[in-house]
């Protein structure tokens, strides 16, 4: 299988729950990733969804699942994402006194190790871990609810991952997550992003898929003039 050099993951949690998997169809031919924020009420004080969801939408489409867990105690529930058959899991490095371990297991349950790093975490204890992740989720808002407002300031972040990634010839996606739309995107794809993950500017289209595909273009004109 061929790697997409940009991955475009909308997020359901901007879509209709109540239709989720016509949502998750709406977007099959043009996505590359299904976006799903797990929340637990504790690590952020929201609440979503979990596995019993993700195991039923499992079998509703064929697209790669990137789970985005805001849950503590991920060394607990994480691996049983990657047992359902999700593409890549992703766990917060604010709830994991393990990260590498955690990854590990991941790896193991078959499963690509995401890690993610919220608004108020610096990058820098993290980069020597990076080995043992195949993504890098950038929060580029706090985790816990969609439709925010995008934080240019957090592709600081951005910046120094993907300098890291090339001067250490890293195997690595760099993901962003949170207000990206249109309007922001391109800069996050400028700073060296290659994975971005939107909730309500494909949700809140009245053409989900060509929002995604909008989206794309956008990330791909500005990667091109890097
Ligand atoms: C928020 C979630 C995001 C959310 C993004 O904590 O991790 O994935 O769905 O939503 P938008 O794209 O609306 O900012
Ligand atoms: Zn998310």
């Amino acid at each position: 299988m061929t790697v997409p050099p940009l991955i475009v993951a909308p997020s359901i949690l901007a879509a209709d729950f109540a239709r989720l998997a016509e949502e998750v169809r709406a977007v099959e031919n043009a996505a590359d990733w299904l976006h799903v924020d797990v929340m637990d009420n504790h690590f952020v004080p929201n609440l979503t969804i979990g596995l019993p969801v993700v195991q039923s939408l499992r079998a509703a489409t064929e697209l790669p699942f990137d789970v985005h867990l805001m849950i503590e105690d991920p060394q607990r529930w994480a691996p049983g994402y990657a047992d359902a058959g999700a593409y890549n899991v992703t766990f917060h490095a604010e709830a994991c006194d393990d990260p590498v371990a955690l990854a590990k297991d991941l790896r193991a349950a078959g499963a690509k190790a995401g890690l993610a790093i919220d608004r108020d975490t610096p990058i820098e204890p993290y980069l020597d871990l990076l080995p043992n992740f195949d993504t890098l989720l950038v929060m580029t808002i706090k985790a816990g609810f969609g439709g925010q407002r995008f934080i240019p300031q957090l592709l600081d972040k951005v910046r120094a991952v993907r300098r890291h990634r090339d001067a250490g010839h890293l195997e690595l996606r760099i993901e962003v997550d949170g207000g990206i739309a249109a309007d922001t995107i391109e800069q996050a794809a400028a700073a060296g992003a290659d994975a971005f993950v939107a909730g309500t500017a494909v949700y809140g289209a009245d053409d989900p898929a060509e929002a995604v595909r909008r989206l794309r273009q956008l990330a791909e004109r500005a990667a091109d003039g890097q």
